[in-house]
């Protein structure tokens, strides 16, 4: 008896031994400096990471721990988000900028811990300052725990697809002309793929991305939406392709031709090679549901190359991909994706709903500046402003988590609004333009700890309709519903799937509809939702979280490093 208990004992210690040994912490290093590229054939200067774009891709386990020591020694402010990543209890790390922290100054430096919890699958890690993620993000490569297997056959390789978009000007100097003329940004003049806008652009026929591939073998394509005001579609020409994870989930494998991905969102998808040798394209273009909006209609692509011995067919067959305006196969595509849900990656949809909340998401104006010498480019003469509930987020000059954990007051307040102001004929053609001008307030919304949310998100037809991929920082949620057209609290809630819904942290609100999510806030800290379209975001569509403390032990907000960038 005694030797089994011993014996019991050692299996035990050698468990915990294993277990502690199995969450590796990574250490890495970034440098944040201009970096001179060249792209349709004119050089500019970008913000990278470590000179690289795309940036680094993050190698890591499930449960692992990330330090990355972030040095800026480029010219202006940055911060660095970890998207999708829920940082437990821990949103010193999490990068918004003046939401979380202040930004880290040119010349100052930034340790950021960042702790992997259940995610498993792709995310990435971007800028979250101004527009400097258009060239400062990266993938992150969230491997099965060792010792654990995929739910599907090993893939022969894995390949990071990041999609963006590149202006031939300065970023910086793009924002800076929409914000003081009020009107829309400048189209992006080209998406990439993997940094490569590919050879249907000037100049880029020799670098485009080459994906080799044998034939007979699986690849796993781990596609990411870095795109700053695009909703993409992408396809590979005469490959099916089979879906089974979005946004560090798991999903039922589904097949598609096509992918619509939202900015902010990751789609991880199976590539059979076998199709018969030859080359194939891949493309990418944009979905875009608002005909006024000046968006970039050029197409993306890298090629899919088959070894052997053989040439190529002329031309190299290239994808349907859906029209810019095909809402239906957006729909479509979005609405089919269901959880896994096996033993090791339950779902856990909540069923009592504790705070229900409504949220408008529209697109606003107000009035041109009293001193502006010329009318703004906006609808009317006035410049564009978005809201959530009609507030038009205001940026604080103390990040709200510091004035929250350090009680500074004056800096927010916590009436942000369950519901709309004003409840009308939201998905109207003809709303009346009385209604268009937001209220401009610092707001957040305080969740108790554990509460289960819901938020129906309402788009609306204000200015002009369009769909609004909306994210959620600190926590994934399960997308429950959609519909076209305006919610109805009676009918729809009928409908919901709550079995296996997408467990996802980004869902596009098509054109015009609502989008009911589910989740457990319980994750203390300061949390933003926005939508992650950037003009949008610049614009003010979003808003914070703050998710309470609980009782427990382990259920209270850790405090901040030391080396927190300074607010003054
Ligand atoms: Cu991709 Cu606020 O994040
Ligand atoms: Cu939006």
């Amino acid at each position: 008896m005694k030797l089994f208990v011993l014996q019991l004992f050692g299996v035990l210690l050698l468990g915990a031994i294993l277990h502690t040994q199995a969450r590796t912490t990574h250490h890495h290093t970034f440098i944040v400096e201009e970096t001179p590229y060249t792209r349709l054939c004119s050089s500019k200067n970008i913000l990278t990471v470590n000179g690289s774009f795309p940036g680094p891709t993050l190698y890591m386990h499930k449960g692992d721990i990330l330090i990355v020591d972030v040095y800026n020694k480029g010219n202006q402010n940055i911060t660095i988000h970890w998207h999708g990543v829920k940082q437990p209890r821990y949103p010193w790390s999490d990068g918004p900028n003046y939401i979380t922290q202040c930004p880290i100054r040119p010349g100052q430096s930034f340790r950021q811990k960042i702790e992997l919890s259940d995610e498993e699958g792709t995310l990435w890690w971007h800028a979250h300052s101004d527009w400097t993620r258009a060239t400062v993000h990266g993938a992150i490569v969230i491997y099965p725990k060792k010792g654990t297997k995929y739910p599907f056959p090993k893939p022969h390789a894995e390949i990071p697809i990041i999609l963006a978009e590149w202006w031939k000007s300065q970023i910086q100097t793009v924002l800076n002309e929409f914000l003081t003329n009020g009107g829309d940004p400048n189209a992006s003049d080209a998406f990439l793929i993997n940094g490569q806008p590919g050879e249907f652009y000037p100049c880029s026929k020799k670098n485009t991305f080459r994906l080799a591939v044998e034939y007979g073998k699986t690849y796993l394509l781990r596609i990411v939406n870095a795109a700053m005001n695009n909703i993409l579609f992408f396809s590979i020409a005469n490959h099916q392709l089979t879906v089974v994870g979005t946004d560090g989930a798991y999903t039922k494998p589904l097949k598609s031709d096509y992918v619509a991905i939202s900015p902010g969102q990751t789609i991880d998808v199976l590539l059979h090679a076998n199709q018969p040798l030859n080359h194939y394209y891949m493309a990418a273009k944009a979905y875009n549901t608002a005909p006024q909006v000046h968006y970039d209609n050029t197409t993306t692509t890298a090629s899919l190359q088959y070894a052997g011995n053989y040439t190529p067919t002329s031309p190299v067959p290239f994808p349907a991909l859906p029209g810019v305006s095909n809402i239906t196969a957006s729909v479509n595509f979005t609405g089919s994706l269901r959880s896994l849900g096996d033993a090791a990656h339950p779902i856990n949809v909540p069923l009592d709903v504790s705070t229900n909340l409504f949220f408008t998401v529209s697109l606003n104006t107000l009035p041109c500046d009293d001193n502006a010498t010329s009318p703004c480019a906006g609808p009317r003469g006035r410049r564009f402003a978005a809201s959530v509930n009609n507030n038009s987020f205001v940026a604080p000059a103390v990040d709200v988590l510091e004035a929250y954990y350090h009680h500074i007051h004056g800096i927010y307040s916590d009436h942000f609004p369950s519901f709309p102001p004003l409840f009308f004929n939201f998905t109207a053609s003809n709303i009346s333009a009385v209604l268009q001008t937001p209220n401009r307030k610092t707001e957040v919304r305080v969740l108790e700890y554990g509460s289960t949310v819901e938020i129906v998100f309402q788009g609306t037809n204000l200015v002009a309709g369009i769909d609004h991929p909306m994210h959620l920082h600190g926590h994934s949620f399960y997308v429950v519903g959609w519909g076209f057209g305006n919610f109805d609290k009676n009918k729809d809630p009928l409908n919901y799937n709550l079995v296996d819904p997408p467990l996802q942290n980004t869902i596009a609100v098509p054109k015009n509809s609502w989008t009911t999510i589910r989740f457990k806030a319980n994750n203390p800290g300061v949390w933003l939702m926005h939508c992650h379209l950037d003009r949008h975001l610049s614009w003010g569509m979003d808003m914070s979280f703050i998710v309470k403390d609980g009782k427990g032990s382990n259920e209270k907000l850790l405090p901040p490093p030391p080396d927190m960038p300074k607010c003054y």
